[in-house]
């Protein structure tokens, strides 16, 4: 094991580089967090910054970057999905995360029941309201409250770990 001292290190004004690389310590599952926009394309953009909040009543929160091309549209949408990406779905995290690219042209989509788009296949899907939307330094977070959850109990999940894709392990 390393000795102390020689681990990387993130202090307050230092390089953010090495706060990113601690923060990518912390597996994640993948989601693609998607609304229609004022004219009614479909909008969506990957994220782990996905987290569950509140049972009852049933909040979730997602951080969605200021400079995202998807934050104006999200924060004015009364509704948006976040989609759990299954294993299979790795392609549509690095489309969701790319700009310039048609991003719902190649993936089977569908309009929820509650007014979201919702990606077909995905391990999970959550459709909400808009809750509320803080101040999060660069980020707005986000919060949504459920009003629909819908799974697939046969699927794996897409993780994320240090900057790489990663799948579950079992022994
Ligand atoms: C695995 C993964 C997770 C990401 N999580 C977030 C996130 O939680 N919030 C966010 O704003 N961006 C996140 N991003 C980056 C956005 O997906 C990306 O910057 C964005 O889609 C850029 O395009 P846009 O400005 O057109 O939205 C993530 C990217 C990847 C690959």
């Amino acid at each position: 094991m390393a000795d102390d001292d020689t681990l990387p290190e993130y202090r307050t004004g230092s390089d953010s580089r090495t706060l990113r690389d601690a923060l990518g310590c912390f597996a994640t599952g993948v989601t693609v967090v998607t609304c229609f926009d004022s004219d009614g394309s479909p909008m969506g953009i990957t994220a782990n910054s996905f987290t569950s909040v509140s049972l009852d009543p049933p909040l979730l929160l997602v951080c969605i970057h200021k400079h995202s091309a998807c934050a104006s549209a999200l924060l004015a949408s009364e509704h948006f999905a976040v989609n759990v990406l299954q294993t299979w779905q790795q392609p549509a995290s690095i489309r969701f995360s790319t700009r310039q690219e048609d991003r719902f042209g190649a993936n089977d989509w569908s309009r929820g029941e509650f007014g979201a788009p919702v990606l077909q296949e995905s391990l999970s899907v959550f459709e909400c309201e808009r809750n509320a939307v803080h101040e999060g330094g660069d980020h707005h977070i986000l919060i949504g409250r459920v009003v629909k959850a819908s799974f697939n109990p046969e699927l794996d999940p897409l993780l994320y770990f240090r900057g790489k894709y990663r799948r579950l392990h079992f022994d």
